[in-house]
């Protein structure tokens, strides 16, 4: 099965099938006993991550240097603006600038894998534009290439989401997941976590639901596949306008916010911010509380990818309170990027 995995790049969890997925779910509780144990793992000794890190992180940059440091490599952490920063044809710049299909294939000849992360200012708000980067890496390293979140997916993300939900309920047949729009007093957030967590939630045949005030759907692309997920693999997938009919009786609630894809290129012209906060701003009421997570079933968790707006789009008393599992799903980007890496790489 290993061979299978070898060379291959972790962009979207949409180039994988079910098996595989659940492979790097077995491989990753395998790993985190392993390091539970204190026995040595070093599958990757000698081996190189080059990490390009466009937008600010704690928890994926930390996950992946502590994770190649316990597999016996090493992760170099590369800020674009301190090399020639990576840039597609038509966007360069005289000496600041370095063609992505150059930078990919200089890093290539010496390391063992390039994980990238970009979305946002960087790629102007244009949606579809930092993933069109991260995959014209991946035409040109012939080393595996890692989303670590794009403008379209976060994979490494959801891995750690399936991961969590598999720990705490043992499987997922049967379960309620919600994934929920959440407000924010930020609308600088990207579509990746909420696009990647229902496509793996649907996948692993949970029973989805998707919920955000009209104006701020997700893209109809990840919608359809999802739909086809809950389909071909006997779980369930339906949009809800409203959080507190969708949290009826759901064992995992994810309310997180996401900007509109409606006020940014290429649906419009610009990226129309103020018009995105005004949508925001009428749906303060979407925020995670106690009074919301009673509706949900007794032994619901409260997920959230971290960083959140705490008193926006979930209360204190939720995210520290019994039902948060925040810090698990948190700890377990070391233990499904270690196994995706030792996997490709
Ligand atoms: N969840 C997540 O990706 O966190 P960071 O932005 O801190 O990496």
């Amino acid at each position: 099965m290993r061979e299978n995995f070898k060379g291959r790049d972790f962009i979207t969890l949409l180039d994988y099938t079910k098996e595989e997925i659940e492979t790097i779910l077995d491989v990753a509780q395998d790993l985190k006993r392993k390091r539970a144990n204190g026995k040595p793992h070093l599958l990757l000794a000698g081996k190189t991550l080059f990490m390009i890190f466009y937008n600010q992180s704690l928890r994926t940059r930390n996950s992946f240097e502590a994770g190649m440091t316990q597999l016996g490599g090493h992760a170099h952490f590369l800020d674009p603006s301190k090399i020639y920063s990576p840039a597609l044809e038509g966007d360069e710049k005289a000496y600041a600038t370095e063609r992505v299909s150059d930078v990919a294939r200089v890093l290539a000849r010496m390391g063992d894998g390039i994980s990238i992360r970009i979305y946002g200012d960087p790629v102007e708000w244009i949606y579809g534009k930092a993933n069109y980067l991260v995959n014209n890496f991946a035409q040109w390293a012939d080393i595996p290439i890692i989303n670590m979140e794009c403008d379209k997916y976060h994979p490494c993300q959801a891995m750690a989401d399936i991961l969590t939900v598999k720990e705490k309920f043992g499987g997922f047949s049967g379960v309620k997941f919600v994934m929920s729009w959440a407000y924010s007093p930020s609308v600088h957030k990207p579509l990746s976590v909420p696009q990647s967590a229902i496509i793996a939630a649907t996948m692993m045949g949970m029973d989805v639901t998707l919920a955000y005030p009209k104006g701020l759907e997700l893209d109809p692309d990840v919608v359809k596949a999802s739909e086809e997920y809950a389909k071909k693999f006997g779980g369930s997938f339906s949009i809800s306008n409203d959080m507190r009919e969708a949290f009826e009786g759901a064992h995992v609630v994810y309310p997180k916010s996401w900007t509109s894809k409606h006020n940014i290129p290429p649906e419009s012209e610009k990226p129309e911010m103020e018009k995105t906060k005004e949508l925001f701003d009428k749906n303060k009421d979407w925020i995670c509380d106690e009074e919301k997570m009673k509706l949900a079933h007794k032994n619901a968790v409260y997920m959230h990818c971290l960083p959140c707006d705490r008193g926006f789009e979930v209360t204190n008393e939720v995210i520290d309170g019994p039902q948060s599992v925040v810090f698990d799903e948190a700890e377990n980007r070391l233990h499904v990027q270690k196994a995706i890496m030792a996997l490709t790489m």
